[in-house]
């Protein structure tokens, strides 16, 4: 396997995600290059290339999918097109980092992760908190040094303030032309759209750290434009949960979990994703009666992200990121919560069906 050559990226998308996230990461990342950018919206994609010079632009995604130097492919357009537009690229012969969530119902998933399995190709869902090397310390810490876990909380509060901060962090986002959406306005659905755009990143986090997630009982609060929900966990080897998705807090960004097991703890608070900041965890072993403080100061998730799935693409080396199955399990999870909801019962995880 070669470990000196770069990865040849395309990029689906020059939105948001690609303007703040994906262009800067994959030109910095040691292992990939940016080869490729694509967005049907042809003002945009002049002046996004502009910025991050690309070898190459496509206005049309399958002519990008043609050219046999595009080896994989970021997909970073809006949620309902994920699935489509993975499949596409799984169809070509690209691997694929597919933004969060993986799609937005259970069968969907269900047909890409089979037919990423099929294919042979490299498929990862952008769940980058994966990438958090203080976090990625705390479930290897959980793994080896804490023994069965009991209960383990998790939270995700967004901020009322989030649009102050991400402004001062991010770089100037272009717009213009006419960016291609899904039809209607799938993000006037609150509910659903906080549950695909931000749960998934807690659901994703809670199965990182204490594995899969087979039930669930959810409380839904709503009031004053603002939502709470409250989700009972029951996880695969018995221990217990509770997430907590609140959008927004009035105050600063809030998130963090805490894991309790056999022989030590896990506490840890995470920032507003945008400073880059790796998240402060402590890890406490009775073994040797010591608290343990990673420093991780490289935090940029988008980066590491990237050159984890290079690295996976180009050396073999194991996925630290989210897979399709960890994919598919997040939108299981995040349905089975829809469901919950509507029926104001426990739900097992496992027979979930339909969208989310
Ligand atoms: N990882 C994170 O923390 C994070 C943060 C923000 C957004 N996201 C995710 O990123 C995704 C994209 O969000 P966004 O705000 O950048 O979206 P966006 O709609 O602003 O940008 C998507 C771009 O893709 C283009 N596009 C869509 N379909 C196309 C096609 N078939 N051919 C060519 N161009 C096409 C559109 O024209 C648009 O410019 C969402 O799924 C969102 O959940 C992730």
């Amino acid at each position: 396997m070669n470990q000196d050559r770069r990865l040849r990226v395309g990029i689906l998308g020059a939105g948001q995600i690609a303007q703040a996230a994906h262009l800067e990461a994959t030109r910095k990342a040691r292992n990939a290059e940016l080869y490729a950018l694509c967005d049907a919206a042809e003002d945009l994609l002049d002046a996004v290339a502009a910025a991050h010079p690309p070898q190459v632009t496509y206005a049309d995604y399958d002519a990008m999918l043609a050219d046999p130097r595009v080896e994989a492919v970021i997909v970073a357009v809006a949620d309902q097109f994920h699935v489509p537009m993975a499949l596409k690229a799984i169809e070509a012969g690209k691997h694929v980092l597919v933004e969060k969530p993986m799609g937005v119902g259970v069968e969907e998933c269900e047909a890409l992760a089979g037919a990423a399995a099929r294919s042979g190709l490299v498929l990862q869902v952008g769940t980058m908190r994966r990438f958090d090397p203080n976090i990625a310390h705390a479930r290897e810490f959980i793994a080896e040094r804490i023994g069965g876990v009991l209960a383990m909380r998790a939270w995700y509060c967004d901020s009322t303030y989030r649009y102050e901060m991400t402004d001062a962090l991010q770089p100037l986002i272009a717009a213009g032309g006419a960016p291609r959406r899904p039809a209607g306005d799938p993000k006037a659905d609150r509910r659903r759209y906080y549950l695909l755009g931000h749960a998934s990143h807690l659901v994703d986090l809670a199965q990182f750290l204490c594995g899969e997630i087979v039930g669930v009982r959810a409380q839904l609060a709503e009031k004053y434009g603002a939502f709470s929900w409250f989700v009972s966990t029951e996880f695969a080897d018995g221990a217990i949960g509770h997430l907590d998705l609140t959008m927004a807090v009035r105050m600063d960004w809030f998130e963090g979990f805490h894991v309790y097991g056999e022989h030590g703890s896990v506490v840890a608070r995470a920032f507003q994703p945008w400073y880059l900041r790796s998240a402060e965890v402590e890890c406490f072993a009775t073994a040797d009666g010591a608290y343990h403080r990673p420093l991780g100061a490289d935090g940029h998730v988008f980066r590491r992200q990237i050159e984890g799935f290079a690295d996976t693409i180009l050396t073999g080396a194991p996925q630290a990121g989210a897979g399709a199955r960890d994919g598919l399990a997040v939108v299981r999870v995040l349905a089975a919560i829809g469901r919950s909801l509507d029926g104001g019962d426990a739900v097992e995880v496992a027979g979930v069906t339909g969208a989310v």
